[in-house]
């Protein structure tokens, strides 16, 4: 008797965690293999406390992105999702970057196939292309300049004001951004599975529940969510809110819960409320971070598999882009 096997692709890197001794102690031996290797570890603000805290540096798209320029080791390894680690290979063609799994993708990115998007800029040849760093690098290679959350107004601020724009992918970022600055954009209809799942309804309860506590939100959420929040902004400028708001005790966070980590470590007795996503789940984690395990990242350094890499042809065409963002800041 034969058994259909269901078409589905294989992940492209099996962590062989079988292989790893229960009793080793993880934190010695990243910390061990980082030197051996002279590797750097970049973390993501969504992920785990403990992977955040062994990072030689944690940040948010745009820190990540300047940090993974200016590194002089010889190895990357990228705690974080696969357009992150993407971007820094671009920046670094000849060193080596590894992700604790390379399955880390990001919805965002997914959801905007290059063949798919080439198509429909066509309709928009006159167009400046501005794409969120949330893109994968042949997005990126179609593209005229890069933004994160952290600079996307300041991008668009850049483009002179007869030009006409084209952003992509997020759709949430993409209508805040035009409320900030004023200027028309044709938008991508993009949204991040994460953010889309904080609703107003779910919000007004919590502000019944947390009278005294401001609502922060990051622009990936919908409208409706960022019309109520006092407070929006990249994930790491909620944290600087949070740490410096020094009168407010209590914030809502709307977002992946990995930054409550750094609030409550750069602002100990504050008080951070992970709000409830529409799910059925308490808390808002992004499926593609949290693939990352402090295993994983022990074999990456260990292997240094699995390796990201890039095609030329495309890196050479994604990097102006990218440098274009780097120099705005
Ligand atoms: P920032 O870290 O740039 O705020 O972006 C959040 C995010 O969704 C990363 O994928
Ligand atoms: Fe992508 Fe959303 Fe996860 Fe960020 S939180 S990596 S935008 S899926």
């Amino acid at each position: 008797m034969s058994t259909a096997v269901p078409k589905m692709p294989l992940p492209k890197h099996i962590p062989d965690r079988e292989s790893i001794d229960p009793t080793l102690d993880l934190e010695v031996e990243i910390t061990r293999l980082k030197q051996e290797r002279n590797a750097i570890i970049l973390s993501h603000y969504y992920q785990d406390g403990e992977m955040q805290d062994i990072a030689d540096f944690v940040g948010d798209s745009l820190g990540l992105s300047q940090q993974a320029k200016a590194t002089d080791a010889d190895v990357i390894a990228f705690c974080g999702v696969h357009f992150m680690a993407e971007t820094a290979k671009i920046l670094n063609m000849g060193k080596t970057v590894v992700m604790p799994d390379s399955d880390a993708g990001c919805s965002l990115a997914d959801r905007c196939p290059p063949d798919v998007f080439a198509e429909w800029l066509e309709q928009y040849p006159d167009h400046v292309v501005v794409s969120y760093i949330n893109t994968s690098a042949s997005i990126k290679a179609m593209s005229d300049i890069i933004c994160t959350s952290t600079n996307a107004v300041r991008v668009v601020e850049s483009i002179p004001k007869d030009k006409k724009i084209v952003f992509c992918p997020d759709r949430h970022l993409g209508r805040w951004v035009i409320k900030q600055t004023g200027r028309d954009m044709v938008l991508w209809p993009g949204f991040c599975v994460v953010h889309e799942q904080f609703t107003a309804r779910k919000l007004l309860k919590h502000r019944r529940q947390y009278p005294n506590a401001e609502l922060i939100a990051h622009p990936e959420c919908e409208q409706s969510v960022l019309d109520m929040a006092d407070f929006i902004g990249s994930t790491n400028q909620l944290i600087k809110h949070v740490v410096e708001t020094k009168d407010v005790n209590e914030f809502i966070v709307a977002t992946e819960m990995g930054v409550m980590h750094q609030m409550r470590k750069q602002r100990p007795g504050v008080t951070v409320i992970g709000a409830e996503p529409d799910s059925g789940c308490e808390c808002a984690v992004c499926p593609y971070m949290r693939l990352n395990t402090m295993e994983k990242l022990y074999l990456a350094l260990r292997d240094l598999k699995p390796e990201i890499d890039v095609p030329k042809e495309i890196a050479d065409r994604a990097i102006a882009p990218i440098e274009r963002m780097l120099a705005l800041g």
